[in-house]
C-alpha cells in the first residue's frame, strides 16, 4: 500500500489544497492530511478546528472517502512520515514563488531521510493564485469567494469573525 503524508498549516483548508488531495489520491493507496504544529505562525483556527473542519470537508466528499485521513504532527515531518510508513510527502506548488522556498525544504527532508521522497503536483490553473491568507482577509469583512474554499470552510470563517451566528 503506498502512503503519502500531505502536511501544511490548512488554515483554513482551501480549494487549491483539495486540488492537491484529489490528484494524489489518484497516485498513492491513501492520503494523510497531516496538519503541523507550527508554533511560529500565528493561526485563526486552532488545530482541533483545523482538524475538525478538514474531516466534515472530506466526509461531505464520496470520492475521499476511506483514501484519505486527517492528524495533527509533532516534530519533524520526516519522522512523522517514517512512522506511519509514507513513502513519500506530496505538496503544492502554485507559482515560481513557491518553488525556492519548496526547493529548500526537500533538500532538507531528503537530507534527514532519504526514503520519504517528495511529489510536487503543480497546481491547477484556476488554483494558483489562492492562499490561505487571502481567503481569511476577505472573510474578515464578511464576504466570501464561492470558487476558493469549500462551503463548510466558508460558513467557519464567516462565524469565526461573527459574521453570522
Ligand atoms: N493551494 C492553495 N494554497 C496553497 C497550496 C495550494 N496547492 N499550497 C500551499 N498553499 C498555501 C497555504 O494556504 C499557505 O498559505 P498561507 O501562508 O496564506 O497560510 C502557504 O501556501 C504555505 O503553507 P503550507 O503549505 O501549509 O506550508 P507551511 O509553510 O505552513 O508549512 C510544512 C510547511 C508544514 C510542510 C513545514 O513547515 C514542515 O514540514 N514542518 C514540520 C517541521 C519540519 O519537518 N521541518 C523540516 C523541514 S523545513
Amino acid at each position: 500500500m503506498k502512503i503519502a503524508v500531505y502536511p501544511g498549516s490548512f488554515d483554513p483548508i482551501t480549494n487549491g489544497h483539495l486540488d492537491i488531495i484529489n490528484r494524489a489520491k489518484e497516485i498513492f493507496d491513501k492520503v494523510i492530511i497531516a496538519i503541523a504544529v507550527n508554533s511560529s505562525k500565528k493561526t485563526l483556527f486552532t488545530l482541533e478546528e483545523r482538524k475538525e473542519l478538514i474531516e466534515k470537508v472530506i466526509s461531505k466528499r464520496k470520492e475521499l472517502d476511506g483514501k484519505v485521513e486527517v492528524v495533527i504532527f509533532r516534530g519533524l515531518l520526516t519522522t512523522f512520515a517514517k512512522e506511519i510508513k509514507a513513502t513519500a510527502i506530496v505538496r503544492g506548488i502554485r507559482a515560481v514563488t513557491d518553488f525556492d522556498y519548496e526547493y529548500a525544504i526537500y533538500q532538507v527532508n531528503r537530507e534527514l531521510a532519504p526514503e520519504v521522497d517528495t511529489v510536487f503536483l503543480l497546481a491547477s490553473r484556476e488554483f494558483s493564485f489562492i492562499s490561505s491568507t487571502i481567503i481569511k482577509e476577505v472573510a474578515r469583512y464578511g464576504r466570501v469567494l464561492k470558487e476558493y474554499a469549500p462551503p463548510e470552510v466558508n460558513e467557519a470563517l464567516l462565524k469565526k469573525f461573527g459574521h453570522i451566528q
